[in-house]
C-alpha cells in the first residue's frame, strides 16, 4: 500500500499541479535547494544518509534506504575482508542506487578492507573511530572513492579537510552507539558556520524533517540518521529487539557510566537494561579486586573493555534485550511503529515540507502565536 507520505516522495518536487499544491512544489524544491550540495555529493534523490550501524545495517536495510531515495550505509564492523566482498556484492544485486561503505579505522586489516571497496568501485567510503592515518585516507583516495570522516571538533574538521577528505560527519551525543561529548546543537554551532570547504553532514537526535530543515538552514549539506532506521520493515534486527526501541522513550537511552576515572568506559549510548546494571557491578568488584592488590590495572582494564564483546551482535541478531547491547539514540522515543523505509523516509520529507510552508507563512511559532491571540489565550 502506497502511503500519501511516500507518494510524496516519490513525485518529487514536480509540476505546480492545483493551486493547494502550489506552495507544497515551492517547499519540495526550497528543499533540493538547500541540500543540493549533499545531493551532488551522494548522487541520491535525498540527503538523508542511513548512518552505518553493525550488524543492523546489512544489505536489505542499506538497499532498501538507497532505493527509497536516501543513501544507505553497509556497517563493516568486525567483518572479514571476504564477509565485506560478499556483503557488498549482495547489496549491488539489490540496489543500482549510491551506497557507501562504513569502516572502522582500529580494524586489524583495514587495508585489505579499502582494497575491498576500491575492487568493488564502491563511490563512498565512511571512516569511523579514531583519526585516520594518513595512509589509509591516501589510500581510499586512489581508489577513486569519496571519503567522509567523523569530526568531533572544528580543529579536527579542519585537520581532515587538509588531509583530503571530501566530506564530514558531525555527531552529536544524542545519537546511538559511540558518542563524544557534545550536543549536536551546539557541534552544529561550532563547526557549520566555520567550515564551507566541504559538504558537512549532521547526526545524532535527528527524528523529524523539521530537525533536518534547521540543519540545513545552519548549512548543513545533509543528514545521518540511524536510530530512526532500526524498526523498519527491511532492518533484519530481531523482533525483541526492534519491541525494544518501541516500548523506550528519549530518557531510556543512557551513556554508559564509567565508575573510576582510573578505568576509563567508552562511552556509548544504549537502553538501560540489566547488562547495564551488571556492568556496574563488574566494574565495582574489578576495582575492589584492584584495590586489594588481586588484579593489575591492565588486567583490570581489559577486564573491564571486554565486558560488552559480542553484545550488540547478541543484542540484534539474538534478540538477548536483557544482557545485550541495546545500542540506540535519544531519538528512539520518536519510533514508535514498524514502517516501511520507504514511509520512514515519506514521513520526514513531508515534515521538512510542512516546516518549510510554515516559514512561507510566516513561521509556525507565529501562526501559532496568533491563532491563540483570536482565541484569546
Ligand atoms: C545500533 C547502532 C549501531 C551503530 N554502529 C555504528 C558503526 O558501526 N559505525 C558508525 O560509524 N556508527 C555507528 N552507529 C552510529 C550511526 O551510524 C549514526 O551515526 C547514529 O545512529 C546517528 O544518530 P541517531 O542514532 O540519533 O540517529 C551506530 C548506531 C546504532 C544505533
Amino acid at each position: 500500500m502506497t502511503t500519501e507520505a511516500e507518494r510524496r516522495i516519490a513525485s518529487g518536487p514536480g509540476p505546480d499541479g492545483a493551486d493547494a499544491q502550489a506552495p507544497r512544489g515551492g517547499a519540495r524544491r526550497q528543499l533540493d535547494r538547500l541540500w543540493r550540495r549533499g545531493l551532488e555529493f551522494l548522487g541520491s534523490e535525498l540527503a538523508i544518509m542511513g548512518g552505518a550501524m553493525t550488524w543492523v545495517s546489512e544489505r536489505q536495510l542499506v538497499a532498501a534506504i538507497s532505493n527509497g531515495g536516501g543513501f544507505g550505509v553497509i556497517a563493516c564492523g568486525a567483518m572479514s575482508p571476504a564477509q565485506l566482498d560478499a556483503e557488498i556484492a549482495a547489496t549491488l544485486a539489490l540496489t543500482d542506487r549510491p551506497f557507501g561503505v562504513n569502516l572502522i579505522t582500529l580494524h586489524p586489516q583495514l587495508t585489505e578492507l579499502i582494497d575491498v571497496c576500491a575492487r568493488r568501485r564502491v563511490g563512498h567510503v565512511v571512516l569511523a573511530g579514531a583519526l585516520p592515518s594518513s595512509a589509509a585516507v591516501g589510500r581510499i583516495k586512489e581508489s577513486g572513492a569519496k571519503l567522509l570522516c567523523f569530526a568531533p571538533a572544528l580543529v579536527i574538521a579542519k585537520r581532515l579537510v587538509r588531509m583530503g577528505v571530501d566530506a564530514i560527519v558531525i555527531e552529536g551525543m544524542e545519537a546511538g552507539g559511540h558518542i563524544g561529548p557534545v550536543a549536536t546543537g551546539v557541534l552544529a554551532q561550532e563547526i557549520l558556520p566555520h567550515l564551507r570547504e566541504v559538504p558537512v553532514f549532521v547526526a545524532g537526535g535527528i527524528g523529524r524533517g523539521e530537525a533536518i530543515v534547521s540543519y540545513l538552514e545552519m548549512g548543513a549539506a545533509g543528514v545521518q540518521l540511524g536510530t530512526r532506521f532500526v524498526c523498519a520493515h527491511e532492518s533484519i534486527a530481531h523482533p525483541r529487539f526492534k519491541q525494544a526501541f518501541l516500548r523506550a522513550g528519549a530518557r531510556d537511552a543512557v551513556p554508559s557510566t564509567q565508575l573510576d576515572p582510573r578505568f576509563p568506559v567508552i562511552p556509548v549510548r544504549a537502553l538501560a537494561n540489566d547488562g547495564t546494571r551488571r556492568f556496574l557491578e563488574l566494574q565495582r568488584q574489578v576495582l575492589d579486586r584492584f584495590t586489594r592488590g588481586e588484579v593489575s590495572q591492565k588486567d583490570a582494564q581489559l577486564e573491564i573493555e571486554h565486558f560488552w564483546a559480542g553484545a550488540l551482535r547478541r543484542a540484534v541478531i539474538d534478540g538477548d534485550i536483557e544482557t545485550g547491547s541495546l545500542m540506540a539514540g535519544q531519538s528512539v522515543g520518536m519510533v514508535t511503529r514498524e514502517q516501511s523505509t520507504r514511509e520512514i523516509l515519506g514521513e520526514l520529507i513531508e515534515q521538512a515540507v510542512e516546516a518549510l510552508m510554515a516559514r512561507g507563512r510566516g513561521g509556525a511559532a507565529e501562526s501559532e502565536n496568533s491563532s491563540r491571540s483570536r482565541a484569546g489565550v
